[in-house]
């Protein structure tokens, strides 16, 4: 494991996306979002993603140049066609669209499509928490590599969802997390840690309970999570982000882009309801009732949210650990693009 400081991943992250033809605002704007997954402990979403993000470039699924435009619009929605630009200029247009419109009128929903991975659901919300609007990330994954509840067969993608809601003296709330069991890419972790898997979050091709990372790659898949009540979302995630925005579901055939997402924003401002004072006062008010539960023996309670933070501020100051394979393939990008590492 090698131990790099934030700042000068993300230097080395911009270089990387701006020699491959990006320009450099945008190439800084993809570094920064995978370097806050990094940050925020989300190593499955982080620096992991310089490697393939390239490959993506190279093999033209990701079209470093391309401009979202905005295809359908009235006062409080849009529906967006990506044009097959990095996943995180898409999803940000999104936001910020949705935010604005939110503003204006209350609430809002913008969809998008043709839209590559995103990275990280939660930069995108919590951005939205931290200008005082509530916003909603329904995304699906156009890959299959989940089954369903009780199924012995691929069905869906990792289908995450993300929520934030602004709050006065607390961290913003922040729900973020894979409909599966675990993000893909936490199995692409162990497999660069050489670690094994817990037995809840797969199974082999045969249908059977493993610990091994490799079984996903050779045709297993992935569980969701919280029995049927997981598998619930898991379908909504696909209802609004891929079939509500025209974009690919798992069960379309094409397969290229790989790990397209599809994208529905809903955000919403307290000011059109009980008013952002009020709401910020009692939000603070709640959580820090839940803070104060009585917690089981030897475990902590946690506002959803606040481990990224606690992670965060520990990464600031002591670094990110990238495994070894991981920086390695790093290190073979760097070579192959001329760019010489200083970190
Ligand atoms: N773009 C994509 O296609 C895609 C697909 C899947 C996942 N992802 C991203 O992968 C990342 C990881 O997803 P994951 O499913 O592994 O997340 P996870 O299982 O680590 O869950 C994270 C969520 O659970 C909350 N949480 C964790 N421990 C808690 C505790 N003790 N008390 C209260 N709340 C707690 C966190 O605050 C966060 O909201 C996310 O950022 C997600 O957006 C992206």
């Amino acid at each position: 494991m090698f131990i790099f400081q934030a700042k000068n991943l993300e230097k080395l992250g911009t270089e990387i996306f701006r020699v491959q033809g990006m320009p450099l605002e945008r190439a800084k704007f993809i570094a920064k979002t995978l370097i806050e997954a990094s940050l925020t402990g989300h190593d499955s979403h982080g620096v992991y993603y310089f490697v393939r993000y390239s490959e993506r470039i190279r093999d033209g699924s990701i079209d470093p140049l391309a401009k979202p435009r905005i295809i359908k619009e009235t006062a409080s929605t849009a529906l967006i066609d990506g044009h097959w630009a990095p996943g995180q200029i898409i999803a940000m247009d999104a936001v910020k669209n949705a935010v604005e419109k939110a503003k204006m009128h209350g609430i809002s929903a913008v969809g998008c499509f043709r839209c590559n991975h995103i990275g990280r659901v939660g930069y995108y919300t919590n951005w939205a928490a931290a200008q005082g609007v509530v916003a909603l990330m329904f995304v699906n994954v156009g890959n299959q590599n989940v089954t369903i509840f009780n199924g012995m067969e691929r069905a869906f993608g990792t289908n995450p969802f993300s929520a934030a809601v602004p709050t006065g003296n607390f961290k913003p709330f922040l729900i973020d997390y894979a409909t599966s069991v675990v993000a893909d890419g936490k199995i692409n972790v162990a497999r660069s840690k050489g670690e094994k898997i817990p037995t809840h979050w797969s199974r082999n091709k045969k249908g059977e309970i493993t610990d091994d990372p490799y079984a996903i790659k050779e045709g297993g898949w992935l569980l969701p999570f919280g029995e049927h009540k997981g598998y619930c979302l898991q379908i909504l995630m696909e209802l609004l982000g891929a079939i509500m925005t025209g974009s690919r579901s798992g069960f379309d055939e094409e397969e290229m882009p790989p790990s397209t997402n599809g994208v529905f924003v809903i955000a919403f401002d307290p000011e059109a309801f009980v008013g952002l004072d009020a709401f910020l006062k009692r939000t603070d008010d709640l959580l820090q009732k839940v803070k104060k539960i009585k917690p089981e023996p030897g475990k902590r309670a946690l506002i959803p949210g606040e481990p990224e933070w606690e992670t965060r501020e520990k990464r600031l100051k002591k670094g990110i650990p990238i495994p070894e394979d991981t920086w390695n393939q790093i290190l073979e990008l760097a070579d192959v693009l001329g760019i010489e590492v200083h970190v």
